[in-house]
């Protein structure tokens, strides 16, 4: 994993670009959540990468409603006596510091071994508001990934598992292992966000690096079907456009697309399509 430069060089790079998304957000006067530590996980490496985007993708506005929209199905969960969050491929998320959680609170990171070792460095100085534990793994070994779990979710019975910017750097074959493997009787929710297959064209062509290090891969054409069809349910699923536009962050030449009605979220087509998902079995 590189540490300079304006590209993605590696998948975790993508960890930096999101986390200066949520710098730029927790700036503004009206911001929708408050991320202090974000500027100094993201780097000059994730500013790089944000100014070096095309002007269309700079604003952030699909992360930063994916981060309130989970923001609040995070609360929502521990109001229905959620007792363990893990967060696969945590990346540079500081929830755990910046959140109202309980103390007691269980939330376990995993991510890759690198990524999470900086991390921890980082943040060395801070202490998080419940009781956090990190795990370098890599989620698409089944065998480390199903040690992991075994071990992260013994003792709990109502856990919340975070897959956020993860599923759509895995293939279709990685991204059904871990639906199998997380549909464990100790999970209740699972939180996914994905996009379509144009979303995806579009992403690959447009950020330096990408296409390259770290292309989106996963975009079912069935949407959240996809998982259905693994014996998953869906609690609730949430446009990223149109709750940008609810937020007031959708660029101004793109509020015209918010008007149209959203795509079918098992039937997407060639509609920009992102969204996040709640899912449960
Ligand atoms: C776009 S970032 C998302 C990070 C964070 N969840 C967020 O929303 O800001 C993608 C993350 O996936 C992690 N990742 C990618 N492939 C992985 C794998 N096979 N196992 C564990 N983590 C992985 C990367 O290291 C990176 O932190």
């Amino acid at each position: 994993m590189s540490s300079s430069g304006h590209r993605i060089t590696h998948v975790s790079d993508t960890a930096r670009w999101t986390a200066l998304h949520r710098a730029n957000e927790s700036a503004r006067p009206d911001a929708l959540f408050s991320d202090p530590l974000a500027e100094r996980l993201a780097g000059e490496h994730g500013r790089a990468i944000v100014d070096n985007a095309p002007w269309r993708q700079r604003s952030g506005w699909w992360l930063v409603a994916r981060t309130k929209l989970i923001d609040d199905v995070i609360a929502e969960a521990i109001a229905a006596g959620c007792d363990r969050v893990l967060n696969l491929a945590a990346g540079l998320d500081t929830r755990p510091y910046r959140l109202e959680l309980p103390p007691n609170l269980v939330w376990i990171e995993a991510d890759l071994p690198q990524l999470l070792a900086e991390k921890t460095e980082l943040l060395a100085d801070q202490t998080p508001r419940c009781r956090l534990t990190r795990t370098a793994v890599d989620l698409i070994d089944p065998v480390a990934r199903c040690a992991f779990l075994d071990e992260a979710l013994d003792g709990a019975s109502k856990a919340l598992v975070l897959t956020e910017g993860l599923l759509m750097y895995l293939d279709d074959r990685d991204v059904v292992g871990l639906a199998n493997a997380v549909k464990r009787p100790e999970v209740a929710w699972w939180m996914v966000n994905f996009t379509g297959p144009e979303l995806k064209k579009t992403m690959n062509n447009r950020i330096a690096g990408m296409r390259q290090n770290a292309p989106f891969k996963f975009a079912p054409e069935n949407g959240v079907a996809f998982f259905e069809e693994l014996g998953w349910r869906t609690l609730e699923v949430q446009s990223l456009l149109a709750a940008a536009h609810r937020f007031r962050r959708l660029p101004l030449l793109m509020r015209p697309i918010a008007w149209l009605r959203q795509p079918d979220p098992r039937r997407p087509g060639r509609k920009p399509f992102a969204v996040v998902a709640l899912l449960t079995h």
